[in-house]
C-alpha cells in the first residue's frame, strides 16, 4: 500500500462517516531512538505498527518479534513488500538519504529523524524527492513538541516579551559513543538552530562559530556559535558532548524581561523586569533593568515524542501544518553547514550561505554555498559586514 497526501480522508473522518482504516506504519532503525519510536508506534491510535527494519537486531535473524511486538526485518525492501503508508526513519544520520529516497520512490510518506541528512545536498535531494511525489515528509525536531518551548513560542507570539533582543541556548552533556557519522553540530546543534528559528519566526542572517575536537574522532565535539537573525535578534548557542553536566537551556531576553525554558524538565519561567524603585544606593547607580517578579508556569506536560507522532499521523491523513517539514529540515541542515564552514574558515558567514525562511526574500546569489566575510584581524568589522544581512533576508 502506498500513500500520498491526498489519498487519505481527514484525521478522524467526518461525523457520520466510517472511521478511517488504520494507517500502516513501519520503522527503520531500532537503536536508542528507534526503540522509543517503536514504543510510541505500538500504542498510537489509528495506526497499525507493521514491522521494523534493523539488520543488527538479533530478532531479525531468528524471527522473534522485536520492540513494539512486531517482526524485525533486515532490509527496507522487505518492509515495502509488506505495504506501508508511512515509515519512521531512525537509522544513523548518514543513511537517512538512502533510506528516505527508497521510501519516496515507493510512494511512502516518512518521518525522518533529525538531522534530515548528513549534508545539505543530501537533505535537498530528500526534500525534493518527497515534494515531487506529493508525499508527506516530516523531520524529528522533537524540541518543537516540548511543552516548555510550545508555551514559550505562544507567549512570544502573543507579544508578552515585547521586542525580542536575544536568544541564548546551551545544550551540554556526556559523550554518546554510538553517534559516529556526524559531529555535534549536525547531531545536536541542529536542535538549537531549528528551535530558535521556530520560536522567533526568523531565519539566520549571519553567524560566526568555533569548534574543537577533543575526543579523537573525525568530527567536532564542541561548538560555540554567535549570530544574528533576519530581524537583528542576537543569538548564541553553546553545544557539546564533553560535559558531565547535562543541560538543555533556552533563554529569550526582550523588552519586558526574560523567559527561561528547560527542555529536560519542560519548565518555563519568566523573570520580569522590575517596576519597583530601589532605595539601595549601590543598586540605584546601575541604570539597566531592575529585577522583578519570577513566575514558573503550570501547564500540561505530554511526552514530546507522542505529540510528534500524533501530528505526523494526522498530516499523513491530510491535516495541514503541525509537523516539521522536510523543507524546514533542509534549512536547518544548511545553517549547520554554515556553522561548520565558519569554524573552518574562522570567519563570519552570512548572506548567500544562509537560507531565508519562507515568506522572506531569498538572498541574492546562488541558493547554496557559503559566502564568508573574513574580518581583518585586529580591525573592527566593516560596516557592511554585519549590516548587509538584514537587507538580504527581509
Ligand atoms: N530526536 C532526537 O532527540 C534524537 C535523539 C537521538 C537520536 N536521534 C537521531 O536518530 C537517529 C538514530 O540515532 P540513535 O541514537 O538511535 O543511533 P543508534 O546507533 O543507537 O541506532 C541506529 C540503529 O540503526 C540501525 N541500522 C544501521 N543501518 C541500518 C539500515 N540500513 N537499516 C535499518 N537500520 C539500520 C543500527 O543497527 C542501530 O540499531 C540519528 O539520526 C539521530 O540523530 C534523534
Amino acid at each position: 500500500m502506498t500513500a500520498t497526501t491526498s489519498a487519505h480522508p481527514g484525521p478522524h473522518g467526518r461525523p457520520g462517516e466510517q472511521p478511517a482504516a488504520p494507517l500502516r506504519a513501519g520503522l527503520v532503525g531500532l537503536g536508542a531512538m528507534g526503540r522509543n519510536h517503536a514504543r510510541i508506534l505500538a500504542a498510537l491510535d489509528g495506526v497499525e505498527f507493521v514491522a521494523a527494519v534493523d539488520p543488527a537486531v538479533e530478532a531479525a535473524a531468528d524471527g522473534r518479534p522485536g520492540p513494539g511486538g512486531v517482526p524485525v526485518l533486515r532490509d527496507v525492501g522487505e518492509l515495502l513488500a509488506l505495504g506501508v503508508d508511512y515509515a519512521v526513519v531512525a537509522c544513523p544520520t548518514a543513511l537517512h538519504e538512502d533510506v528516505g529516497l527508497r521510501l519516496a520512490e515507493a510512494g511512502v510518506c516518512a518521518l525522518i529523524e533529525k538531522p534530515l541528512a548528513h549534508t545539505a545536498e543530501a537533505a535537498r535531494r530528500l526534500a525534493e524527492a518527497f515534494e515531487a511525489r506529493g508525499l508527506v515528509a516530516g523531520v524529528g525536531h522533537i524540541e518543537r513538541f516540548n511543552p516548555a518551548l510550545q508555551q514559550l513560542r505562544a507567549r512570544l507570539e502573543a507579544g508578552e516579551l515585547g521586542e525580542v533582543f536575544q536568544v541564548v541556548t546551551r545544550r551540554q552533556g556526556p559523550f554518546p559513543h554510538r553517534i559516529a557519522d556526524v559531529g555535534v553540530v549536525k547531531d545536536l546543534a541542529t536542535h538549537d538552530i531549528d528551535l530558535t528559528s521556530w520560536i522567533t519566526g526568523q531565519g539566520y542572517a549571519t553567524l560566526s562559530a568555533r569548534t574543537v575536537s577533543k575526543s579523537g574522532r573525525d568530527h567536532e565535539d564542541m561548538v560555540a556559535v554567535v549570530g544574528s537573525l533576519a530581524d537583528g535578534t542576537m543569538v548564541s548557542h553553546l553545544v557539546n558532548w564533553l560535559s558531565p553536566l547535562k543541560e538543555r537551556f533556552c533563554a529569550v531576553t526582550g523588552e519586558r524581561g526574560c523567559f527561561v525554558a528547560d527542555t529536560l524538565t519542560a519548565d518555563l519561567t519568566f523573570h520580569a523586569n522590575g517596576a519597583v524603585a530601589t532605595e539601595w544606593e549601590a543598586l540605584r547607580a546601575f541604570r539597566g533593568v531592575a529585577e522583578g517578579d519570577t513566575v514558573r508556569y503550570a501547564f500540561p506536560k505530554r511526552e514530546p515524542l507522542a505529540v510528534e507522532h500524533e501530528r505526523f499521523r494526522d498530516a499523513v491523513r491530510g491535516a495541514a501544518g503541525g509537523i516539521v517539514t522536510a523543507r524546514e529540515g533542509l534549512r536547518t541542515v544548511e545553517v549547520s553547514t554554515a556553522v561548520l564552514e565558519s569554524a573552518r574558515l574562522m570567519a563570519d558567514v552570512g548572506g548567500t550561505g544562509l537560507p531565508a525562511l519562507p515568506g522572506t526574500a531569498e538572498p541574492d546569489g546562488p541558493a547554496s554555498g557559503v559566502t564568508a566575510t573574513v574580518l581583518p584581524s585586529g580591525a573592527p568589522p566593516a560596516p557592511g559586514a554585519h549590516g548587509r544581512v538584514a537587507e538580504q533576508t527581509t
